[in-house]
């Protein structure tokens, strides 16, 4: 079977337990047309799907993007009430059931507002970029080097729910850090051909900003777009594309570094081939965009992986928890074995247009010499 449909259906699923979950709370508190709520609670997901499958203009992104939402809130809400109605019943005798009644209004009002505000308030807070500074010490970066500046950026998710607006904000506070280099750890364009042209015309920007241009790798997003389209039309830009290659920056002074890039995860990273025929006595940053890469570098000598891939969990607190069973790193900077290993949280979304006390990240690593 088809991953996409398989995944989707899995997602249905779920959804459906979940608003079932929601209709039997809500019914056992006679409001009318319970099921009803929970019927087409689950339809809009599918709703919004197919709006995406049709290829219908941006507007109508707005079902999917309401339909994740409220599957947010229910992913919430529907738990809660159960757990809050269990309470209710073991505390209050059945032969007191106007106090039950009332108990219930209240774990309702509780219940409602824990799961609707927090991805309501997010939808906003999901443009409250945030500039991380990381040092980051690299034995065999020569003394010439120290304090050269990388910006990353990663997990763009150029569509309906970041526009070229966004993309204008985003650059005019990158603008101000000065970028020796900038990276691109994948997943630029969401998921439709036509947002490719203001995604790279804004990478090209970017790397203009930086003396020594930029650098992409391919997110798994891009293989949902047509690889092929995206990394051409990078390509086209004279931005470099690394797939399973590395490139040499700053050769000029004292040697420079090596920045190696590989191909997304699920379609054929070769950390090794990347640096082969590399110069070994050159500090080398690996640009991944899943983390798990890092356990494929053993013996290859990587000092510093930039990621991304993960969004951070996104809608804290469940997402960090559900990307945590996934990924032992969701955001921020690890040791494993010989490498330091960051992973940023990305500027865009994926799911619901919304980021909860997971704010969107430009990562400034300044690299330091010996
Ligand atoms: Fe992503």
């Amino acid at each position: 079977m088809n991953r996409f449909l398989l995944f989707f259906l899995v997602f249905t699923t779920a959804s459906a337990v979940l608003h079932g979950l929601l209709a039997w709370r809500l019914h056992a508190r006679g409001i009318p047309r319970a099921r009803l709520i929970a019927v087409v609670g689950t339809c809009l997901l599918p709703l919004g799907r197919a709006s995406r499958l049709l290829d219908l203009p941006d507007g109508f992104a707005v079902i999917e993007g309401a339909a994740l939402l409220e599957l947010a809130a229910v992913v919430v809400v529907a738990p809660l009430l159960v757990l809050l109605d269990f309470g209710t019943d073991r505390a209050v005798p059945a032969a007191q059931p106007g106090r039950r009644a009332a108990l219930q209004k209240v774990s309702l009002g509780v219940a409602t507002a824990t799961g609707v505000i927090p991805p309501l308030w997010g939808i906003r807070a999901r443009r409250d970029l945030d500039v991380v500074e990381l040092p980051v010490r690299l034995p065999r970066l020569p003394k010439a080097l120290d304090g050269y500046t990388i910006v990353q950026v990663s997990d763009v998710h150029v569509g309906e729910f970041l526009d070229e607006k966004d993309l204008a904000r985003i650059l005019e506070r990158i603008r101000a850090h000065r970028a020796d280099l900038v990276v691109m750890t994948g997943d630029l364009v969401h998921d439709r051909a036509r947002h490719i042209p203001p995604a790279v015309a804004w990478l090209a920007r970017l790397s203009a900003l930086a003396r020594h241009g930029a650098v992409a790798i391919p997110g798994n997003h891009e293989h949902y777009v047509g690889r092929d389209l995206v990394l051409s039309a990078i390509s086209a830009t004279g931005v470099r594309v690394l797939i399973n290659q590395h490139t040499r920056i700053a050769e000029a002074d004292g040697g420079g570094f090596v920045v190696g890039g590989v191909e997304d995860a699920f379609h054929g990273s070769d950390p090794a081939q990347a640096f082969r025929e590399a110069p070994p006595d050159r500090a080398r940053i690996l640009l991944a965009h899943q983390p798990q890469i890092v356990r494929a570098t053993a013996g290859v000598g990587v000092d510093l992986q930039l990621s991304g891939h993960t969004h951070g969990g996104q809608i804290r607190p469940l997402g960090p928890v559900a990307v945590g069973v996934l990924y032992p790193w969701v955001s921020g900077r690890y040791q494993v074995g010989p490498t330091t290993l960051y992973v940023n949280r990305g500027l865009g979304t994926s799911g619901p247009p919304s980021r909860v006390a997971v704010p969107p990240e430009v990562t400034k690593v300044v690299l330091v010499a010996g």
